[in-house]
Parts: structure tokens; C-alpha cells; sequence
């Protein structure tokens, strides 16, 4: 099998073996060799060589709000999952296992952009966590996670995924900071969206993509951003202190197929299972509509149409309107109880099911 990818600008092409059907592994490689969740200062020295600079220097602010909080627990949890997942990236490739073969140079190339982004969201994790021991609240442990992919490309593809989705998170969450007093550390964040910014235009350059996305990134919630690591990358059970964080947690929205811009299909079909007391009939009574949260814009809201419901579980159809608004990039579902909605915030506020994610282009 030939595997295409684009590195370094460059296009090259090279033979590798059938990837092996994704493992199923509860991945836990902390705390890693270099100490981290918990290095020593010495040790801290030798991740900032690798990130290639240092933590933030300057004194934390005097005070922070709960929400505030709220904001640095969310952060540290997706840091450390990112850790997690570009060690075992990092890994995957410095060894050469199925699926994530490549020549010498570009093995050479990738290793070194991985080693800096690894160690980059080392610090972005450790950052957070020193604020919240600072203001005497629990770091946030490490859990055990799943990635679910068996070769670079859907590796990067995923990298991809996750990072759009936090490069909306994180605008949520500077609004909280900015609602709430934290300005000190709204400005502090923002260096950190570059960041994520510039990895990003990398991974969507390695698919083929323009690295730019749109030319305003859609917006997310922490609410979407926690739902989403808990549904798709945590193993159940395996987080020491995840209940500290105060965001709800809600059902999982299942992408079932569609929409395909290219085969001109603009419908989608997502599946969810309603819980033990909810009846599958409330959804046939129109309480639930698809919310779709796209660039800056106002949510879209559409109809629901059942195709089918077996037990608990219920299978929708409902239109994406993508030429109408050009839904170009993430898009972020989600199955809401309302009919309108003003933000994303608003959405995440009515969001039974969700959410599912969709990039296009
Ligand atoms: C990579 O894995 C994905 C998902 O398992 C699969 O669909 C795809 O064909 C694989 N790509 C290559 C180039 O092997
Ligand atoms: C690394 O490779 C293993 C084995 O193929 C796979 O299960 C895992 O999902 C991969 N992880 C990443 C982040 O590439
Ligand atoms: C795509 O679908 C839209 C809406 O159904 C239709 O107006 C348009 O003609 C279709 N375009 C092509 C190329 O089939």
C-alpha cells in the first residue's frame, strides 16, 4: 500500500504495510521519564530546552474568579491529554511501528517538530496547574486515554480535530476569564491560541490543506471541549480528580454519515441513546433540534427526522445547510432542547447530546 503524505512542503510518497486494525490500549505512560506531571526544577530545565523556551516568568495575579478556576482545570485536563497523545505520537514514529513508517528524513523531521510540541504542551499543562496550586486548588491528574488510530495520516488527521476544537474552546474560555476579572490571564492565554494556531496550520498542511481554516475560526465551549475528551479519548473511570471540574456532562452525539460536499449530499445522520427515564417518543414530540455552531456566526437550528429508534437509541436526519453559509471548517453539533439560540455558550447551555464534530474543507 502506498501512503502519500506531505512533509516539509515537500510531497513524498512511501510503501508501508497494512495498518493494523486499531488496538484498543489504555494508554498511561505517566508520569514520563522526563517527571512530568511532576518535574523537578532540573528537570524542568531540560523540557523548556526541548520547547525550545521557557514558562511564564512573570507573578500570578493576587486573586482568580470560581469560573476562573473552572477555566484552569478544563486547560490542564486537555494539556495533559495532549501530552499524552503527542508522547505516544512521538513514539509511534520514532519507532516505526505499522502505519507510521517513514524515510529517514522525514522520520528526522517529524521527530524534531514532535519533540518541540511535546514539550510545548508539557509546559502549556504545567503552566496551568502551577496557577491552580497557586491559588490552593488540586492540579489535575493525568487519566488513561485512547487515541484509536492506526497510521500517521488519521494521527494527524485527529491532531487536526482536537486542536480546531480547542482553538474555539480556548476563545470561551478568555471570555470567561474577561467576564469574570481574570484579565491577567486572558492576555497570558491568548499566546497560547497562537501556539495552538501554528501547530494547527501544520497538521491541516500535511492533509492536503490550506493551513489557514477560515477566516474566523469557529467558535467553541469548555462545555463541548469536556464532552468531548470524556467521550472520545478518556478511559472511563480513569481521571483521579475529574469531578473537581464543574461542567456537566451530557450524552454522546454519534456521526453516523454525511454530509459530503463533493457528492453534493448536505444531510446528516447522527445517533444517539437516551437515557433510562427519557422517553424516545419526547424526541418525536419536537422538544430536540440540531444546533450547528459555525465560524462567528449565530447558531443554525434544524428539524430532526427520526429514521429510526431501537430501544433507547434514535437515529436523526437533518439538513446541513453548508451552501447557505458556507460551513466551511468545524463545525460543532449538538442535539439541544430550544429553538433558538444567540451563542455558542447558549447552545452548550441547552445541549442534551453532544457534541459531534464536522470539518469540512
Ligand atoms: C489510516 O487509517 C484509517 C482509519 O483506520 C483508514 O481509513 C485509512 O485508510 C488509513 N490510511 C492509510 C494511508 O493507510
Ligand atoms: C500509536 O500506535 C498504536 C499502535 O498502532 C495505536 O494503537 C495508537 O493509537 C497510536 N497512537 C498515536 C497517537 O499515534
Ligand atoms: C446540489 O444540491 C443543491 C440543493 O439540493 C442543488 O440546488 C444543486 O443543483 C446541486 N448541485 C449539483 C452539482 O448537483
Amino acid at each position: 500500500m502506498k501512503l502519500s503524505i506531505i512533509l516539509g512542503g515537500l510531497a513524498i510518497t512511501l510503501s508501508t504495510a497494512a495498518p493494523l486494525a486499531p488496538r484498543v490500549v489504555d494508554y498511561s505512560p505517566f508520569p514520563l521519564a522526563d517527571g512530568f506531571p511532576n518535574p523537578s526544577q532540573e528537570q524542568i530545565e531540560a523540557i523548556q530546552q526541548q520547547a525550545l523556551g521557557t514558562l511564564p516568568n512573570s507573578p500570578p495575579p493576587p486573586t482568580i474568579s470560581a469560573e476562573g478556576i473552572t477555566n484552569l482545570q478544563l486547560i490542564a485536563l486537555n494539556e495533559i491529554f495532549e501530552v499524552a497523545f503527542f508522547t505516544e505520537l512521538l513514539a509511534n514514529v520514532t519507532t516505526g511501528c505499522p502505519g507510521f513508517e517513514l524515510d529517514e528524513t522525514e522520520k528526522e523531521q517529524l521527530v524534531e517538530i514532535l519533540t518541540a510540541v511535546q514539550a510545548q504542551e508539557q509546559l502549556h499543562a504545567l503552566s496551568a496547574n502551577t496557577a491552580l496550586k497557586n491559588f490552593n486548588v488540586a492540579e489535575i491528574l493525568p487519566c488513561e486515554y485512547n487515541f484509536r488510530v492506526s497510521n500517521l495520516s488519521s494521527a494527524l488527521t485527529l491532531a487536526s480535530t482536537f486542536t480546531s476544537l480547542v482553538l474555539g474552546t480556548l476563545q470561551d474560555v478568555i471570555e470567561v476569564f474577561a467576564e469574570n476579572g481574570d484579565a491577567a490571564l486572558a492576555a497570558q492565554l491568548s499566546s497560547v491560541v497562537g501556539q495552538e494556531g501554528e501547530q494547527q496550520g501544520f497538521y491541516r498542511f500535511q492533509q492536503g490543506k490550506i493551513p489557514s481554516e477560515l477566516p474566523f475560526l469557529t467558535v467553541a465551549t469548555r462545555e463541548f471541549a469536556f464532552n468531548a475528551l470524556i467521550q472520545q479519548f478518556i478511559v472511563p473511570g480513569s481521571c483521579p480528580n475529574i469531578n473537581t471540574i464543574n461542567i456537566p456532562q451530557v450524552g454522546p452525539l454519534n456521526l453516523i454519515a454525511g454530509p459530503d460536499i463533493a457528492q453534493n449530499i448536505s444531510t446528516v445522520q447522527f445517533e444517539f441513546t437516551l437515557s433510562g427515564q427519557e422517553e424516545a417518543t419526547e424526541v418525536a414530540a419536537e422538544e430536540l433540534k440540531l444546533a450547528y455552531v459555525n465560524q462567528q456566526n449565530v447558531p443554525i437550528v434544524e428539524d430532526l427526522q427520526i429514521l429510526s429508534i431501537e430501544g433507547q437509541t434514535v437515529l436523526v436526519q437533518a439538513p446541513f445547510p453548508y451552501r447557505e453559509y458556507l460551513m466551511n471548517g468545524l463545525t460543532v453539533a449538538a442535539i439541544v432542547e430550544g429553538k433558538q439560540f444567540a451563542t455558542a455558550q447558549d447552545v452548550s447551555k441547552a445541549m442534551e447530546f453532544g457534541p459531534a464534530l464536522i470539518i469540512i474543507n
